[in-house]
């Protein structure tokens, strides 16, 4: 049986901790480290401000807790070299604090007994590789991009691949995250550092250099922002892209449609309901597009509208590689 650890217990660790007991996956999950009180931990995956009350007891031991007769254990390391994944002989760690995303401390895992690590975000030197897009035979070291990434280069290979692009400007309406400020201080990027659930934020993201790997011919081709809106949960990808070739919304939505039922059965869907952002919260989709929402003007200038619960449907992709890391 594969070992799972992870390693920060935020907001991705403790959906996925979720997503694994939903999946009936949470007996590969050994270990969790973080640096918050256990207590702490326990009533955080018990009390949910988004995802709700999980429902299924979880017992505190002297090493851990215990959910359904399973022992997890529970470290508070902020020092990877200090873990213990070869005494728990962990296969695979799950880097979720958002801080060590260069190779070289990606490694540190390994060279404590681990033996592959999944990244919650892309990393800093390794190339990503995206689910349904270019998931070859992942490696030691896998950087499966963020959840922006996710919600944006199915779509992006599909149009693609069926289309043609020539260039492509994303913009993310994104709710808030534990990297803004509740309200004003200083901040490195100054908009950040505003009040994240009193303005909309316009800021700069870094996904280009990521897309253009993904997609070489689209090199210079892609602009990328996005926009902090006052919620906690839910995202809404506007995708503007000018197309190679004549195309029509109708035939757009039936490409994205067919595709959804094939190949990207579990990474994609296109829904015709009038929804709202609440409406995708634990949606497990990398990309929900908005039929309603398509647009092609003078044939070649084509809008997709892409809703993704960024929590619920990334940990569900990490989800997905787990297995995939686990043969
Ligand atoms: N949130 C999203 O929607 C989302 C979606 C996709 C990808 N991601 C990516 O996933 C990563 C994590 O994001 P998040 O939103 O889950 O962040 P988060 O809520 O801040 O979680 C990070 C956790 O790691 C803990 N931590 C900090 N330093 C640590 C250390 N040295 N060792 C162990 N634990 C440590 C943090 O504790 P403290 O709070 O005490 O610092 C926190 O509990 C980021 O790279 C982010 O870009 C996030």
């Amino acid at each position: 049986m594969t070992r799972y650890a992870i390693n920060g217990m935020g907001r991705i660790g403790r959906t996925l901790f979720r997503v694994l007991h939903q999946r009936g996956q949470l007996h590969h999950l050994i270990a969790v480290n973080d640096l918050m009180p256990k207590e702490n931990l326990i009533y955080l995956i018990k009390y949910d401000s988004i995802h709700g009350t999980f429902t299924t007891d979880i017992e505190p031991t002297p090493n851990g807790f215990l959910i359904d007769g399973h022992e997890i254990i529970y470290t508070q390391q902020p020092d990877i070299s200090k873990l213990k994944w070869q005494q728990l002989t962990i296969d695979i760690v799950i880097e979720a604090t958002g801080l060590f995303t260069h190779s070289s401390e990606m490694q540190q895992h390994v060279e404590v007994g681990a033996k592959k690590v999944l990244l919650t975000t892309y990393s800093k030197d390794l190339p990503s590789t995206i689910w349904s897009v270019n998931d070859q035979q992942p490696s030691t070291l896998v950087s499966p991009g963020d959840c922006t990434i996710n919600c944006v280069a199915p779509l992006l290979h599909i149009v693609q691949q069926a289309i043609g692009i020539e260039s492509v400007h994303i913009n993310v309406i994104q709710g808030y995250t534990t990297r803004q400020q509740l309200i004003d201080a200083p901040y490195k990027g100054l908009r950040r550092g505003r009040a994240a659930a009193h303005s909309i934020i316009p800021f700069e993201v870094n996904i280009r250099p990521v897309l253009e790997t993904i997609f070489p011919a689209l090199s210079g081709k892609i602009e990328t922002m996005s926009t902090r809106v006052p919620i906690p949960c839910g995202a809404l990808a506007d995708i503007s892209l000018v197309l190679k070739n004549n195309f029509s919304a109708d035939a757009l939505n039936e490409l994205i449609l067919h595709k959804a039922k094939a190949e990207m059965k579990n990474t994609i869907a296109i829904t015709f309901d009038p929804i709202v952002s609440s409406d995708v919260l634990s949606n497990p989709h990398s990309s929900l597009v908005d039929g309603t929402l398509t647009k092609v003007t003078n044939g070649t200038h084509a809008k997709l509208l892409a809703w993704f619960d960024n929590e619920w449907g990334y940990s569900n992709r990490l989800a997905d590689w787990l297995i995939k890391m686990s043969s």
